[in-house]
């Protein structure tokens, strides 16, 4: 039994792959418990902090849920009712909430934010989504691929849009962790970040998998198991609508892009989508879409992440 008592997680690159096959396991296993209606109350009196420097449906209403099933509590903080607000430094936040909650998710815009955060809690921190990074999602998403498809190493995931993204980076490392192939498709000036590719091609060689990075949707598409896009204008980048609606114009998810999947193919989304735009109707709403089976498993693969890391 691996032991991941009051680690962070802050990135799927923090973790290794039996950490991850692992969480998997015991996000499948707190399902079905679930799901029987057997209690599982791992977390009793353990509560967990929220900060919300953004919007969220999902990921506030995932997380807790997930510590009420767990027995535990959550508390939303958004940063507008919340002293950061005000200026009250991040170090000072963190150790102040370590005296009183067990783990604090945060959702922030800078990805240093959350360092800065883990560096001076106490308790473990989890990334609840920065510009850079969206772990918990991605996690999310493996399990299930893995529900779907039996098995998440030799597969083989294209995601067409904005390369430069949370969802792009963390799906770069939490595929190359597990073995899968990965093939982002992003217009020029949209691509991933250099470390973070670096960092999946090591990971890539490790489990051997590769990651391909180019400006063709067909070839990213080709043959893939698992597709994925996301909006082409995240949180905190309003002003640049305009010019990312016509950068991405021909990087929509559609049908005929999705002929030259497998004629089994999965379509993901993290969520919410804008229809029309990265993705038609006919594809998120057709049969091979599984995102609301996705947005179900946040609540499973955290309860798995929080069971972990803050069980007595
Ligand atoms: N997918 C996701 O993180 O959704 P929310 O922004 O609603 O939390
Ligand atoms: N890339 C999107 C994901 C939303 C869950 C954003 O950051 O807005």
């Amino acid at each position: 039994k691996l032991q991941l008592k009051g680690k962070d997680f802050l990135q799927l690159a923090d973790y290794t792959t039996e950490e991850i096959l692992y969480m998997l396991e015991v996000a499948q296993e707190l399902k079905a418990q679930q799901k029987q209606g057997k209690p599982h109350p791992h977390l009793g009196g353990k509560v967990l902090g929220m900060i919300f420097e953004k919007s969220s449906t999902r990921t506030r209403v995932s997380f807790e849920v997930g510590m009420l099933q767990l027995g535990g509590h959550a508390i939303f903080l958004s940063s507008r009712d919340i002293q950061i607000g005000r200026g009250e430094s991040i170090s000072d936040t963190a150790k102040v909430l370590s005296r009183y909650v067990d783990g604090i998710m945060i959702r922030t815009f800078a990805h240093e934010t959350v360092e800065e955060l883990a560096e001076h809690a106490t308790v473990p921190v989890i990334n609840g989504l920065t510009d850079l990074q969206h772990p918990t999602q991605v996690l999310a998403d493996l399990l299930t691929i893995l529900e779907k498809k039996g098995k998440l190493a030799g597969l083989k995931l294209a995601y067409v849009g904005d390369g430069n993204n949370n969802m792009a980076h963390s799906l770069m490392e939490g595929a190359a962790k597990v073995g899968m192939d990965i093939s982002i498709a992003s217009p020029s000036g949209y691509m991933p970040n250099e470390k973070i590719n670096e960092r999946a091609l090591k990971f890539g060689q490790q489990t051997g998998s590769t990651v391909t990075i180019t400006n063709n949707p067909q070839e990213a598409v080709k043959d893939a198991d698992v597709i994925v896009t996301d909006v082409w204008t995240s949180m905190g980048q309003e002003e640049e609508t305009a010019k990312r609606l016509e950068a991405f114009q021909s990087y929509q998810v559609n049908t005929e892009l999705c002929k030259l999947a497998k004629d089994d193919y999965l379509f993901l989304h993290c969520l919410p989508a804008h229809r029309g735009e990265e993705v038609t109707a006919e594809i998120i709403d057709g049969p091979h879409s599984v995102v609301f089976d996705e947005a179900e498993n946040r609540l499973h693969a955290q309860k798995a992440i929080l069971k972990l890391l803050l069980e007595k």
